[in-house]
């Protein structure tokens, strides 16, 4: 089929890469079919509200090196569960995917590219059901889609995590003390077990395996015994203590989506080892740092190619797919194949076993 018009939008937390994505659809669009591009505006919330531009090879000039979305982005975006806050602070809900299909609908659109995590693709699925033609296309820092063998805005997220535990190991051998880096990934701890094997830490606490704080204490008295009083731990925001509860912070992301927004664990633990240990305890939560800036060229070639793929497949018809990357090539994957399923670091992997078998704690009970 040839292709006349389609739509392009970002959904969810940006990540670095989304740009080279953009940039791939809309080349390979115009390049190979002469189609014309919309970019819709702030995720699905440029659907409701219709607000888009169109992107051509010159609107989409020198973006391949840009962090973050040229078309925005926004975690509130659920057109079928529309929240807003009232001026009392109660939260009314509405269902605007009538507005949204709509829009999709008066733009004739041959295709509807959904750029997105788990939640943002769900969304997409959602639309194919009523008739649009949709493909996703995987992106988040975590790392958590099922499917793909890596996310684009996963590796730069790692590399950025990855150089300021060095930067924190060097003052921390300086100092000797314990320093501790917070990363993101929500309920998956992949950038934080990549990041801290790269980046030689000594522990690492995963969300996928509650710690035990004594293992934790055990561990660095070990260090220090042997002359080395400085440690580094890397910690991800969904990490636990055994019999805890993760730890999170009070924000609009919760009142508006219902999602808890993570973070602060890395302090808990820097109280509790200072409990503990006669040591000076830093902590360090690298935040929204991990998510900013230029991706690294592995990312760049990622979502280059996963664009690509996706235009030639919305050519091919083959709408109600994500496109995959099952090295060396993209595949398509079913939508509904992705709905609810989040991919955890699995506790058997060998990239576990490679950690703990090089000495690194990974907060697991002592006996
Ligand atoms: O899903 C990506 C992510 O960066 C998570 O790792 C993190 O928990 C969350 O988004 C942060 O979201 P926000 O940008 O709303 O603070």
């Amino acid at each position: 089929m040839g292709l006349n018009k389609v739509g392009i939008l970002t959904g969810g937390g940006d990540c670095s890469g989304l740009n080279a994505v953009i940039r791939a659809v809309t080349r390979s669009a115009i390049i190979e079919h002469g189609a014309k591009v919309v970019g819709i505006e702030a995720g699905f919330e440029g659907l409701v509200f219709n607000r888009t531009q169109e992107l051509t090879i010159k609107t989409t000039r020198d973006i391949l090196t840009l962090g973050g979305t040229i078309l925005g982005t926004t975690n509130k975006g659920n057109p079928f569960e529309w929240r807003e806050q009232n001026a009392d602070g109660s939260i009314s809900v509405y269902d605007y995917s009538d507005k949204a299909v709509q829009t999709i609908r008066e733009l004739e659109l041959d295709c509807l590219f959904v750029v997105g995590g788990e939640g943002t693709l769900e969304l997409g699925y959602r639309f194919q059901e009523r008739g649009i033609p949709v493909i996703g296309i995987p992106k988040t820092i975590d790392n958590d889609l099922d499917k793909t063998d890596y996310t684009f805005g996963y590796q730069t997220a790692v590399q950025v995590a990855c150089e300021a535990l060095d930067r924190l190991a060097t003052t921390g051998r300086s100092h000797q003390r314990v320093m501790i880096l917070e990363v993101m990934g929500r309920t998956a701890g992949w950038i934080a077990l990549e990041a801290g094997i790269a980046g030689g830490a000594h522990i690492i606490l995963l969300p996928e395996i509650p710690y035990d704080i004594e293992s934790v204490v055990r561990k660095i008295r070990f260090r220090a015994r042997g002359g080395s009083p400085y440690s580094i731990i890397m910690v991800a925001e969904g990490a636990k203590e055994i019999g805890g509860d993760v730890v999170t912070q009070e924000s609009a992301t919760t009142r508006l989506q219902g999602v808890p927004q993570l973070g602060g664990i890395g302090f808990h633990l820097a109280n509790e080892i200072k409990k503990r240990i006669d040591l000076e305890v830093r902590c360090t939560v690298l935040g929204h740092v991990q998510r900013g800036g230029t991706p690294t060229a592995f990312d760049r070639v990622l979502g280059t190619r996963l664009g690509s793929y996706a235009v030639q497949a919305a050519a091919e018809e083959k709408f109600g797919t994500m496109v995959a990357l099952r090295t060396p090539n993209i595949t398509l994957v079913p939508l509904q194949e992705l709905a609810g399923v989040v991919r955890r670091v699995p506790l058997d992997s060998q990239l576990v076993r490679c950690a703990e078998s090089i000495g690194i704690n990974l907060g697991r009970e002592v006996g």
